[in-house]
């Protein structure tokens, strides 16, 4: 299998504090390809070719956070539910931008269709935005996430995992079973094996403390918004599922208890696990 895309033309991208270096090609304007550094105004993320028109654009914008509602807040981090539709230059700016790090061919100028969920840091500044989910406002598929990406001066501290698990707390609200949209990218892929397998496994080892271990593959999606082909992909890549007496049986290995073991200290050293507190979401589904 040949991949054909077109060769990456930003050079640099400066974004806050950070100086990024782009993946892929995206559709910025031509003349960007001639600038060693091009500058996105991380709030409402427009983009500049020279620090002049930066600086005289960043004297004005007041934009301190995402465009939209905060439907979620705890100690670190917030989500803005932001639609397409009403926010249209905003959207397009963080498709663009999300382009430069993803590898696929189509990009949605239309975005019209979607929401964004925008998970943000707080600074005296303001929210900085760290990643974001697109969702289709009705997807006929049942996908609950569109495009899923972690800006890469946030990659690898666990945002991904943060995002993921919200896209399954709208799902429960919405009481559906949700799937990511495929075809997933590489690293898709592996941010979603590692969540799938972290919460069937800590699910399936908090029933087995309960002491009446009964819980079936229908049973586990129900509990943790999954479809049940995404719950029996996990169990069979994890060497989980068993036949036994004409029937299925899932056994917890010891080789998932012990990865559950190193996470969980892993997580402890690093101050301790991060996750969404279903609590504090305040979300409807859209009408
Ligand atoms: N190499 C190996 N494993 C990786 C990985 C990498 N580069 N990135 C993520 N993982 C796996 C690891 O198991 C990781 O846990 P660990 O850091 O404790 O080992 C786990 O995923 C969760 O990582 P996390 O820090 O929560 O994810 P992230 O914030 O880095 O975001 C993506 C993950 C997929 C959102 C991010 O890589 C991204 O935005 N990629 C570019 C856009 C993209 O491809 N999106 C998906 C399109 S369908
Ligand atoms: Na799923």
């Amino acid at each position: 299998q040949t991949e054909i895309s077109r060769v990456r033309n930003l050079e640099r991208i400066q974004m806050g504090t950070h100086e990024i270096e782009p993946w892929y090609f995206s559709p910025y304007p031509a003349e960007f390809a001639d600038s060693d550094l091009v500058f996105i105004c991380e709030f409402c993320l427009g983009y500049y070719g020279a620090l002049s028109q930066f600086t005289r654009h960043r004297a004005k914008c007041t934009l301190q956070h995402p465009p939209g509602n905060e439907i979620y807040r705890d100690a670190n981090v917030s989500f803005f539910e932001i639609d397409g539709r009403r926010q249209r230059t905003w959207c397009r700016n963080l498709c663009l931008l999300s382009k430069l790090f993803l590898d696929h061919k189509t990009l949605y100028y239309d975005v019209d269709p979607f929401l964004f969920y925008c998970m943000t840091v707080r600074s005296p500044h303001g929210h900085h935005l760290v990643g974001y989910f697109s969702k289709e406002k009705e997807c006929s598929e049942g996908y609950n996430v569109a495009c899923i990406l972690t800006l890469p001066q946030y990659q690898r501290k666990g945002y991904g995992k943060l995002l993921i698990q919200f896209s399954y707390e709208l799902s429960k609200i919405e009481q559906k079973l949700g799937s990511p949209e495929k075809p997933l990218s590489d690293l898709g892929l592996l941010g979603y094996r590692a969540y799938w397998q972290e919460v069937i496994v800590d699910l399936l080892a908090e029933t087995l403390e309960s002491g009446t271990p009964q819980l079936s593959v229908e049973d586990i999606g129900q509990t943790l918004a999954m479809t049940t082909n995404d719950v029996l992909h996990t169990l069979q890549n994890l060497n989980m599922l068993r036949y036994h007496a004409k029937s299925h049986v899932i056994v917890l290995t010891e080789a998932v208890l012990g990865q559950r073991d190193r996470l969980r200290e892993k997580e402890a050293r690093k101050g301790g696990k991060r996750v969404i507190e279903s609590g504090r979401l305040q979300w409807k589904p859209p009408v």
